[in-house]
Order: structure tokens, then C-alpha cells, then sequence
């Protein structure tokens, strides 16, 4: 049986998922039936001439036949109401979207396990780490202390580029928007509210709270640093039986920690837990191969479920009693 997917956005990420899955056919019984983009040229037709493109997503999540709705496209307007309507007509989602996922991904979740269908999302953080299945599946035994990482791949890069290379700011920047790391308006990438959007996330797995954005104090990288080792980090740390600690900013570190030695547009993550005590995960954090690849691993494992009939649940929360967290700057 060929699993049909219809694809939203045919940019960075999409182009990639649709390189990858090429290179990887006819291994995978998935089909790329059909994909929404914002514009059709004849450029795109040519590039992508196997599969039907249309500027009507919702006319790709109405479709039937699409079993698998893979969401690339950004934005939380008009992409979630395209999502709830997949999810509770009975598709299963992948998706990359950070910024939804962190402001809606627990009432997502919620319908896709009311709808028996799969939700994914580990390409939305840090690219190519496979951050949301080492929270959901390993060392259940453990409570989470602390997580402290570099989450977003262009301030790294733009931080390794002025501090290592003496590039300028803006020629930096370029350099990340040219090299598929920054957003389409970077605005999200050096103000640190992408990398606060991924935090939001991982508290929400670790700690199983999902804070507001308002609640993650954030400082950017757009700003006069010292100079020193600056690595542009996301925090959240147990303080107290109900106390968490959330913060995104540019921190000076030490040459001894390790994440001094996570350069580029690599994100990286320490997790500190009871027993495990502290393990470190190191990777490309952006791009088009690296975060497809994220999407693609949502893929094989939903192919898995598909195939053996069971209900995927891949990043539940490591605690759900959580009602009652103060959340501390
Ligand atoms: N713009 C993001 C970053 C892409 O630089 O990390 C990956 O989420």
C-alpha cells in the first residue's frame, strides 16, 4: 500500500523532504501526491513536474485520498486551522513549524490522540537533532533538572562568523540567509523569539508545562556583545519541586564547557537529569538536508505504525501532572 502525502510549502524544508525522499525511491512506499506553494512559476513546475502543484492548501488537506498531511509552510495564520482540519478529518501530521507548535501543540497533540492519528514535529527544533524522540523515549526512570542548549542555528552562526572570522553583523546574516539557516525575515532568528519558541517546546516535553512566550524572558544577539565566548542559549531549570527557570539570551561560557565548541549553524543540548546525570546532543540545527531529514525520520517511524496499525504517540510529555509550575525568570 502507497502512502499519499500532500505537502504544504515547497520552500527550504520542502524542497529538501522532496530531494531525500528521490534519492530514496522506490525504498519508501510513500508518494508525494500533491503540494501547496504560495506561487507557481514555471521554474517550480519544471523542478517538481512529477508532482501537482496548487496555491490552495486547504484544497490538499480536503483531498480523500491524502493519507499523510506534511506541514512546511510557517506561520501560525492560516496554517493551524489547515492542521485541525487534517488532523480531525483523520489525516496524520508531520510538521516543522515551531512557531505553531509552540503556542498550540498541546491541543494538536490532544486531537490527533483523540483522532487516533499520528502528530510529529521533531524537525520544528534543532534541526536534525532528534531532541523530541531523546525526550519522549529514553530514561523514563529520570526527572529532567536542567536543559541548556543552542537552539537556533543562525545567531550561532552569526556569533561563530563575527567573533572566530571578524565578518560584520550584516554580511553575516547574508551569509545565513544564503545558506537556508535564517528565516525568510530573520527578525525571528536574532531576536531570539524562534530559539523562544523551542524552548517553549522542550519545557513542554521535559516538564510537561507549556509556558507562554511572554514567560521566557529573551534577549537577541542583534545588540553590542562582549567580547569572549558568546553562545546564544536556551535554558529551563528545575529550582525547586514546582519551580522552573526559562531564559533564551546571548551568555559568555567558558572554553571548558562544552557547548563553547558548538560552532556554525550547529545546535547542540545538555540534558541533566536524576540518574543519566548529563549527556549532550551535537548537530546541524538548520538548512534544508538536515532539518528535511528531521521530517523524514517522522516518516519512517509513522510508516512503522501505519503498517503495524497502532496509534503513533511520538512526543508526549514526560509528565502530565504539571498544573501547578511557577515559571521564574
Ligand atoms: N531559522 C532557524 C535557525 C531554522 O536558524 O535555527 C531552524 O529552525
Amino acid at each position: 500500500m502507497t502512502i499519499k502525502i500532500g505537502l504544504l510549502g515547497l520552500g527550504t524544508v520542502g524542497g529538501g523532504v522532496i530531494d531525500i525522499l528521490r534519492a530514496q525511491h522506490p525504498a519508501w512506499p510513500v508518494q508525494v501526491t500533491r503540494a501547496a506553494v504560495r506561487h507557481i512559476t514555471p521554474a517550480r513546475q519544471a523542478q517538481y513536474s512529477n508532482i501537482p502543484l496548487t496555491t490552495d492548501a486547504a484544497s490538499v488537506v480536503a483531498d480523500s485520498t491524502i493519507d499523510v498531511i506534511i506541514e512546511v509552510m510557517g506561520d501560525v495564520d492560516p496554517t493551524l486551522p489547515l492542521l485541525e482540519t487534517a488532523l480531525h478529518t483523520g489525516k496524520h501530521v508531520i510538521s516543522a513549524n515551531k512557531d505553531l507548535i509552540a503556542q498550540h501543540g498541546e491541543e494538536l497533540a490532544q486531537l490527533a490522540l483523540a483522532q487516533h492519528v499520528g502528530f510529529y514535529y521533531e524537525a520544528a527544533v534543532m534541526g536534525a537533532i532528534p531532541i523530541l524522540h531523546t525526550l519522549a523515549h529514553t530514561y523514563p526512570s529520570d526527572q529532567i533538572q536542567r536543559i541548556v542548549g543552542i537552539a537556533n542555528g543562525t545567531s550561532n552562526f552569526i556569533l561563530t562568523q563575527t567573533s572566530f572570522f571578524g565578518s560584520r553583523y550584516t554580511s553575516a546574516l547574508r551569509e545565513a540567509q544564503a545558506k537556508g539557516f535564517a528565516e525568510a525575515d530573520p527578525t525571528n532568528d536574532v531576536s531570539g523569539l524562534d530559539a523562544a519558541y523551542k524552548l517553549a517546546i522542550l519545557t513542554r516535553l521535559a516538564f510537561g508545562v507549556t509556558p507562554t512566550i511572554a514567560q521566557i524572558p529573551r534577549q537577541g544577539i542583534d545588540q553590542k556583545l562582549p567580547d569572549a565566548i558568546i553562545k546564544p542559549l536556551i535554558i529551563a531549570e528545575r529550582r525547586g519541586p514546582r519551580q522552573l527557570m526559562l531564559a533564551v539570551g546571548p551568555y559568555v561560557i567558558k572554553p571548558s564547557n562544552p557547548l563553547s565548541g558548538v560552532n556554525g549553524a550547529n545546535n547542540a543540548v545538555l540534558i541533566s537529569s536524576t540518574n543519566m546525570q548529563d549527556m549532550m546532543l551535537m548537530g546541524p540545527g538548520a538548512g534544508a538536508r538536515p532539518t528535511a531529514s528531521a521530517v523524514l525520520a517522522d516518516l519512517a517511524d509513522l510508516v512503522t505504525q501505519i503498517r503495524q496499525g497502532t496509534v503513533p504517540d511520538p512526543y508526549h510529555e514526560r509528565t502530565r501532572s504539571a498544573a501547578d509550575w511557577q515559571i521564574i525568570a
